[in-house]
């Protein structure tokens, strides 16, 4: 049986944390691709990670390059590629650079791997996955972006740890736009089937929904020189396996909403199936007036961000 392709484009933090949870889990052979500037980067981690699979009995044949013909026909394509925030900096400074960054890569993975689902990491996300849309041409529903599996695995780490119980019998739903406007709906987050708001009050709830929000920014406060990539990793890694797998995972993603959630046309979180076939279904929740509220405010900080994105030519 031939083995699913996966193409990783950045071998940066989060594109090689990602080689290494893919290749762990046996999704696939995985490609990791980086400028020529970078010359040898993504060839020694990707011959690094090879020399793991023996100690952790893993399969995957991981080859590093430079070039897009090694990741030809591909199934699955990730993006990290561009430049990652430093403290002081959010999401949206990194806005001129990376589209142009997406625009190229968008380009290329097009023309090599035209029957793949795009898995869009870079940031500022919900813009970035709307211009690898528009550059690819592809159905929407295999253009999809990470930004709820993180921000929901924040959120439930943080619950976990307030409660003293496993992250395992936390489930959680998250919507919008990446990190700082993101939605928490209380009605669809449990602990062990017990709604949250009869364990935790609302002014330690609404707490612990503002650290999940800034937690990309208390990561790279403690780091000082990039962002987090573990956790990113892992989410984006779970995405990969959901459409390798056709696992029908029901979960948040950066998905394109046009009369769903009455969006129009633009990329937020929501949660989907996510298949084989990418975006299979778009699940719309019944929200309170004031999670409408508060969902219409950060699909309009998308709007404003794709808006800027606009006049960024390249
Ligand atoms: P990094 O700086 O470690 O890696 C980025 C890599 O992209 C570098 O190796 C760079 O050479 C490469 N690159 C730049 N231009 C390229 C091009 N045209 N083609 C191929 N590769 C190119 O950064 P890190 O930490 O891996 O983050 C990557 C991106 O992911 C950043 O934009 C970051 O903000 C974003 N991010 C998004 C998250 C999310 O939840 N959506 C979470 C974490 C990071
Ligand atoms: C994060 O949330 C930087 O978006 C990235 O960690």
């Amino acid at each position: 049986m031939r083995r699913a392709k996966i193409s990783i484009i950045g071998a940066g933090n989060v594109g090689a944390t990602c080689a290494h949870w893919c290749a762990a889990a046996q999704l696939g052979d995985v490609v990791l691709l980086d400028v020529p500037q970078t010359e040898g980067m993504p060839k020694g981690k990707a011959l690094d990670l090879m020399q793991a699979s023996p100690i952790m009995g893993f399969d995957s044949n991981i080859i590093g390059t430079n070039s897009y013909d090694d990741t030809k026909d591909s199934d699955v394509v990730v993006i990290t590629a561009g430049i990652a925030r430093k403290p002081g900096m959010s999401r949206d400074d990194l806005l001129g650079t990376n589209a142009k960054i997406m625009t190229a890569v968008a380009t290329e993975v097009k023309q090599s791997s035209p029957n793949a689902v795009v898995i869009v990491v870079s940031n500022p996300l919900d813009a970035m996955v709307q211009r690898a849309f528009q550059v690819t041409g592809f159905p929407p529903a295999r253009v999809v972006g990470q930004a709820g599996v993180l921000d929901t695995a924040r959120y439930r780490t943080f619950l976990a740890m307030e409660l003293g119980v496993s992250v395992e019998d936390i489930q959680a739903m998250l919507l919008g736009g990446h990190g700082d406007t993101m939605v928490p709906v209380p009605s669809c987050t449990s602990v062990g089937g017990i709604p949250v708001t009869q364990l935790i009050k609302p002014e330690r709830l609404a707490e612990i929904v503002q650290r999940a929000r800034v937690g990309g920014a208390e990561i790279v406060g403690l780091l000082k020189t990039g962002s987090a990539y573990y956790a990113p990793a892992a989410a984006t890694a779970q995405m990969v396996e959901a459409v390798i797998r056709d696992k029908k995972r029901l979960i948040p993603c950066a998905a394109y909403c046009d009369k769903e959630y009455g969006v129009g046309g633009y990329y937020v979180g929501v949660p989907v199936i996510l298949g084989t076939g990418g975006v299979e279904k778009i699940i719309e929740l019944q929200l309170t007036a004031q999670e409408k509220a508060d969902m219409q405010k950060s699909i309009d900080a998308v709007k404003e961000l794709v808006g800027a994105m606009g006049k960024i030519v390249g």
